[in-house]
């Protein structure tokens, strides 16, 4: 963690000094000086993160350098120390721009707490504006934005499994881009030229799906009037992508192992093989080592399917990422649907960051849609976000909530954090447990526990 300069404007040296040093055990690296103009030299010629600074000054208000630095530099958050109690003092602070008051005698801890808000914050601020520009250098690959180590490392993997024409699975929780993958490896591969055909198992009947993918000749049923190509067939030269291969019934499962093992394959009907050249990506948001354990996929398909696997992380793991892809799907869907909002504001990013996104990136690209439908500003705010977003609290706030100065055992925190997931998920069980990343099983233990 960078440390923070921080202004000090007060002419009561003893304090200064005491806060200094209590703000230096914070982390925070301290500036005094006792007088404006002092401050607005100092800032004029070094970089600060916050500005502290009293009302009653020798040569002026506080509350009016509050108000030249939101104008001069805006960037900067203020934090006013009034008398206690003086209300109408902490309203003119907020009203001139401050970021927040804090009342005299300072509570260290209160000051410290906020500092790091309005820190975090600026930073906050910094980011938005820096992810602004480098998506208009188009820093994405084929659209396929990601940042973070281990979407990094997924698009290393990516590039090596372009690079040969084994069979890959991709797993991931559902909206993770599981899709986006299998065409990335497509576009990236020798076979980019070829056609890239999907077909999802969970869509169609069996005996439907085995003639979409199988093709048939005129007369093979009742309906079969004419011929029909296939899927395994149309890929021919290019990329099969089998969407939730986990779905797709036993008996075909034995069919499609056949068409691996030999390269060639029957149109439903026909009396002659058919040569199949295509590179086979299935994708699962299941546990497919599961369903073998269950007999419900077959271990020999398995084998097959699975020589390279590729797993997408969960966008809660992700980090920034979360905000690289709500910036990137603003600046995408934006003019499209014919809005001129081109921003995420700080307070909106926080939720973001803070939200679990068990719908993955699926669930935030709606989430923008949406509140790009709802924006009224230039930007997006909190007030455009989804309840259930708008309403997440981080581990800090949590803390905070009834008072700002109530600190609760781990066990505690424990109980709170769980309890928020559930009402975020709206009492699913199965996808708090994931996202707490924890087994089903100690979730319940723990709900027991807390008599739920
Ligand atoms: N890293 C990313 N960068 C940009 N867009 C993304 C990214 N990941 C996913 N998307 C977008 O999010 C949506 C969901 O992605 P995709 O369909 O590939 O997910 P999936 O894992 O196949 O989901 P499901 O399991 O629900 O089928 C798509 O609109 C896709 O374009
Ligand atoms: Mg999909």
């Amino acid at each position: 963690m960078m440390t923070s300069r921080i202004l000090l404007v007060d002419d009561d040296e003893a304090l200064c000094i005491s806060i200094a040093g209590q703000l230096h055990a914070g982390g925070f690296e301290t500036v005094i000086v006792s007088r404006i103009g002092e401050a607005v030299i100092s800032l004029k010629s070094h970089t600060f993160d916050a500005v502290v600074t009293d009302v009653n000054l020798p040569d002026g208000n506080g509350i009016e350098l509050a108000s030249q630095v939101r104008t001069q530099w805006p960037d900067i958050p203020v934090l006013v120390m009034t008398a206690y109690g003086n209300m109408d003092t902490a309203v003119a602070a907020l009203r001139a721009g401050a970021a927040d008051f804090i009342s005299k005698p300072v509570d260290m801890e209160l000051l410290t707490l906020s500092l790091g808000r309005a820190v975090e914050t600026r930073r906050l601020k910094q980011e938005l504006r820096s992810l602004k520009s480098m998506m208009s250098q188009d820093m994405s690959v084929f659209g396929f934005v990601g940042d973070s180590a281990p979407m990094k490392r997924l698009f290393g993997l990516i590039a090596r499994t372009a690079a040969t024409d084994v069979t890959a699975l991709i797993t991931g929780e559902s909206g993770t881009g599981k899709e986006m993958v299998a065409q990335s490896i497509h576009h990236q591969s020798s076979r980019r030229a070829g056609p890239f055909v999907a077909i999802n198992c969970t869509a169609l009947p069996e005996t439907l799906l085995e003639s979409e993918l199988f093709g048939y000749i005129k007369g093979a049923f009742t309906d079969a009037r004419a011929d029909h190509q296939g899927l395994l067939q149309r890929a021919h030269g290019g990329t099969l992508f089998l969407d939730e291969i986990g779905d797709m019934p036993l008996g075909l499962q034995g069919k499609l192992l056949r068409v691996l093992e030999q390269r060639t394959f029957r149109p439903v009907g026909a009396t002659r093989e058919v040569a199949f050249d295509a590179r086979i990506i299935s994708a699962t948001h299941a546990d497919l080592a599961a369903a073998v354990n269950d007999k419900k996929f077959r271990e020999d398909l398995y084998y097959r399917l699975n020589v390279l696997q590729l797993s997408l992380p969960p966008l809660r793991e992700r980090g920034r990422d979360v905000l690289l892809l709500a910036q990137f799907f603003v600046e995408q869907m934006a003019p499209r649907m014919g809005v001129a909002v081109s921003a995420i504001r700080h307070d909106a990013a926080k939720k973001l960051l803070v939200y679990p996104w068990p719908g993955n990136v699926r669930e935030l690209k709606n989430c923008i849609e949406r509140a790009l439908a709802l924006c009224e500003a230039d930007e997006i705010t909190v007030a455009d976000l989804p309840d259930r977003i708008a309403e997440t609290h981080s581990i800090q706030s949590i803390v905070r909530e009834n008072q700002p100065t109530e600190l609760v055992t781990l066990d505690e925190l424990e109980k709170r954090y769980i309890q928020k997931v559930l009402t975020i998920l709206g009492g699913n069980k199965a996808q708090t447990a994931r996202v707490l990343g924890i087994e089903r099983k100690s979730l319940y233990r723990k709900l027991e526990r807390m008599g739920k």
